[in-house]
């Protein structure tokens, strides 16, 4: 796991490097995408890069990490519609390249088993894209998610739906309780995790994530086992990092070639 730490901008830029540097090598990338205010900077970035520097997302495809349960299709925090405005209008990205769970399927067992399949039918997602809950839940795994889990369906914390209602006119009642989400094992099989928290309010979930002992309480702990993490910080989000200086000397010193 990589630690590094940075202005909310160039956390942006560098997450934004690392996604560009796989596209231009292989166009069909399969991209992770999350929701969440922590990556609306990299959506930006890429955006921007699209317009102005011709990175092109033509062959790509981008799987969604979860969604709501029974949102309707044009509500706008539906998860679908949030990464369409934020990112895939955006950019050039195929009509029908944008997946995610269905959460107002009928059957919704049979939703997240179709989704596992067409993401494993895509030869599983390249880069993903990951911010985190302050609980330390990531996608929408709650503390307690089993560590091998799938995409399956789950009930929202009360923190969780307290920490989203900001999308929903402040009123907790609109904000649903359950949703589709990938699992920690479909997260895990991700080849390049890139994670990305700022504020002071992600700084315990962060020290944990980094630090803690590997537990489902705090399922982001499960990316210390990923072979290839990145896990993007502010100071503030840093804050509570026991070995704060030792990520910061280390990146400090990274050779340029080797990128994240
Ligand atoms: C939601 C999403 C997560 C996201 C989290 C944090 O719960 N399902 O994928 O990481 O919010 O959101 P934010 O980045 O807005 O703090």
């Amino acid at each position: 796991m990589e630690v590094v730490i940075a202005p909310a901008d160039e956390l942006a830029r560098l997450a934004a490097d690392a996604i560009e540097e796989r596209l231009r090598r292989e166009p069909g990338t399969v991209l992770g995408v999350a929701t969440g205010s922590s990556p609306l900077k990299v959506y930006d970035e890429l955006a921007r890069r699209h317009a102005e520097e011709g990175l092109s997302f033509a062959r790509a495809r981008a799987f969604m990490l979860d969604e709501y349960v029974g949102l309707a299709a044009d509500h706008p925090q539906r998860y679908r519609n949030v990464v369409e405005a934020e990112l895939a209008s955006r950019v050039d990205l195929a009509p029908g390249a944008l997946c995610g769970p269905d959460g107002l399927a009928d059957d919704l067992p049979a939703a997240c088993a179709a989704y596992e399949e067409a993401i494993a039918d895509a030869g599983g997602v390249d880069v993903q894209i990951l911010g985190i809950g302050t609980d330390g839940h990531i996608a929408f795994n709650e503390p307690g998610s089993s560590l091998a889990s799938r995409t399956r369906i789950k009930t929202l914390t009360a923190q969780t739906r307290q920490d989203n209602a900001r999308f929903f006119d402040d009123d907790l009642e609109q904000v649903p309780r359950h949703c589709l989400t990938q699992g920690l094992a479909t997260i895990m099989s991700a080849r390049h995790l890139l994670l990305l928290a700022t504020g002071r309010g992600k700084a315990e979930a962060v020290h944990q994530l980094v630090e803690g002992p590997v537990t489902a309480m705090w399922p982001a702990t499960i990316v210390q086992m990923h072979p290839h993490a990145t896990v993007l910080v502010d100071d503030a989000a840093a804050g509570r990092l026991q070995l704060a200086d030792y990520y910061r000397q280390t990146y400090a010193s990274k050779p340029g070639w080797q990128g994240l």
